[in-house]
């Protein structure tokens, strides 16, 4: 058998370079890729992170002095609107404004303190407890804090 041939490079260089400049491009784009898959492999290493900061977010309802004692106020968040009410000087809840039942969006009702989901009657008391009516269970409710004269809603 005879050795393998060895190309000798041309005068001009030309093809020495172009191998050159082929590994360069393959050792660029593998560290790209590399880059990429490291990105990938951070953001599902902290995913969870993310949705403990998600689940456990806070919402601000507004200022409590601008709510009247016995006042009920739809916070529109996302898909999960909910009330605030505030009972009296320094009381406030948060309940979800979806009800139970097939997810229509309860009306508060500030004469007789009361939820009542307008499209099967549904009624809720302001601890989210179903009063009447079809929904199968009680509405979630949020832990609320003022801080500084802020309502802040715990999603
Ligand atoms: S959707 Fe609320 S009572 Fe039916």
């Amino acid at each position: 058998m005879s050795a393998p041939r060895e190309r000798a490079a041309p005068a001009t260089g030309e093809p020495a370079t172009r191998r050159r400049f082929l590994t360069w491009l393959s050792r660029a784009f593998l560290g790209l890729w590399g880059l990429g898959a490291a990105g990938v492999v951070g953001a599902y290493l902290r995913a969870p992170e993310h949705r403990e900061k998600v689940a456990g977010h806070l919402v601000s309802a507004g200022l409590l002095d601008d709510f009247k004692i016995g006042e009920g106020r739809l916070v529109r968040h996302g898909v999960s609107p909910f009330y605030v009410v505030r009972l009296d000087a320094e009381r406030v809840v948060a309940l979800s404004a979806v009800c139970t039942h097939v997810r229509c969006i309860v009306d508060f009702d500030r004469e007789r303190r009361v939820l009542v989901c307008p499209c099967h009657d549904g009624r809720f008391d302001l601890a989210g407890n179903v009063l009447s009516g079809p929904p199968p269970r009680a509405l979630p409710t949020y832990a609320v804090s003022v801080r500084a004269g802020e309502i802040f809603v715990h999603l």
